[in-house]
């Protein structure tokens, strides 16, 4: 399993020093990353859940994406067709007690059990944060990745599937089941330059 230390975690946030992110606003992009939409995604489930999305500025090829959750265990993003597991283009993460980070590309194989780790990793971690309350993450992706083992989707100029799942506590070993799931449509590059045209 690929973790990350708790040092080039903190590296990261200090370059990205001045960037301050809420769990309601993101008073402060990244610099070099332009955000064209956030939503919460869990509107009936209490909103614990908000996620950016976004695009890097001088290569827009490269999505942004960031996800705040009032939440201590992991939390996932998912991307699909059809809302449930299967098929769906996930990223999972969750910070330990300790410090260490861990956040992956992972994939839907079915509708009821654990997404694996996918055979290429195609995202990167930008921040990852957690504190009394919420467990945050920042990442970009290629908007149309190299993988074409079918673990990711390309995404393109139309409503796709948005699922989200957090657990309360930190996975004891391997992720299982979350305390809140759901799924909602969202048009991630709408008002992206170049994928958002027709
Ligand atoms: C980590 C291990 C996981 C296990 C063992 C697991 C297991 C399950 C099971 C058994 C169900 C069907 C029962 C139910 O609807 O609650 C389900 C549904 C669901 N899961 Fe997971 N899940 C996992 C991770 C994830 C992750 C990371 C996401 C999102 C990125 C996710 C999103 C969903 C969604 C959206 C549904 C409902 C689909 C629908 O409405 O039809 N799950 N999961
Ligand atoms: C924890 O982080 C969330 C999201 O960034 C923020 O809204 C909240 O005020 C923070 N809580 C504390 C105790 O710092
Ligand atoms: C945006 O993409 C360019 C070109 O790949 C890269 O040099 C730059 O570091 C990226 N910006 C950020 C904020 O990651
Ligand atoms: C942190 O805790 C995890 C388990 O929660 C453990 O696997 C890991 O080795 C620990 N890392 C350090 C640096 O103590």
């Amino acid at each position: 399993m690929h973790s990350v230390k708790l040092e080039s975690i903190l590296l990261t946030v200090a370059i990205l020093a001045p960037v301050e992110i809420f769990a309601q606003s993101l008073e402060t992009v990244p610099p070099g990353f332009i955000i064209s939409g956030n939503q919460i995604i869990d509107p009936a489930k209490g909103s614990k859940v908000r996620f950016w999305w976004g695009y890097n500025e001088t290569d827009p090829s490269e999505l942004f994406f960031v996800v705040s959750a009032r939440a201590k265990g992991y939390v996932g993003i998912g991307f699909n067709n059809r809302g449930g597991m299967k098929g769906a283009d996930m990223v999972l993460g969750w910070i330990t007690s300790n410090g260490t980070v861990i956040f992956e590309d992972r994939f839907g194989n079915t509708d009821f059990s654990a997404p694996v780790v996918d055979k290429e990793q195609n995202v990167k971690l930008e921040m990852a944060k957690e504190n009394a309350t919420h467990t945050m993450f920042a990442w970009t992706r290629p908007a149309k990745t190299s993988d074409t083992s079918g673990q990711d989707l390309q995404i393109n100029n139309e409503m796709i599937e948005v699922l989200w799942a957090y657990t309360d506590e930190d996975p004891v070993g391997a992720p299982v089941m979350h305390t809140e799931r759901g799924h909602m449509q969202l048009n991630l590059v709408e008002k992206h330059p170049t994928l958002g045209k027709p």
